[in-house]
């Protein structure tokens, strides 16, 4: 097992977040991509992200506790961006992959006929002869 210690600002306790819809517990005082790190350790450390707010891969909207809903989620870097107990992550940039999340998002609608043959490409009918 990975010697971790080193990846996080020293914390005391987790604090509880919310990211696509699942409760989780991360490190207190630590910049949120960090903490999606401590949840994710494979997928964010080889990720694209440059740590340090220029590639704005690490991007990511949010609400927090009492906003008004009628109000557009905020968003931010997360590699600049100190966790916040009880904020809810509305949606990450597709960069950041959290392992075992994808299996959070909610079930696609149930598929039809006309959706499994959506996309193939027939080749033209004949020409009627004439
Ligand atoms: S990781 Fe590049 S802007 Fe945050």
């Amino acid at each position: 097992m990975t010697d971790d210690s080193d990846l996080y600002e020293p914390y005391d306790r987790l604090v509880t977040i919310e990211v696509a819809g699942r409760r989780v517990s991360v490190p207190e005082g630590n910049r949120l991509l960090r903490c999606f790190q401590y949840l994710s350790l494979r997928s964010i450390s080889y990720g694209d992200f440059c740590w340090n707010g220029e590639c704005t891969n690490c991007q990511f909207w949010y609400r927090e506790p009492g906003d008004d809903e009628r109000d557009p989620d905020r968003t931010a870097l997360s590699c600049r961006f100190d966790v916040r107990e009880g904020m809810i992550i509305t949606r990450l940039s597709p960069g950041i992959r959290l392992e075992g999340f994808d299996d959070a998002a909610p079930p696609a609608p149930a598929a039809t006929a006309a959706d499994a043959t959506a996309g193939q490409h027939d080749p033209a009918p004949p020409a009627p002869e004439g």
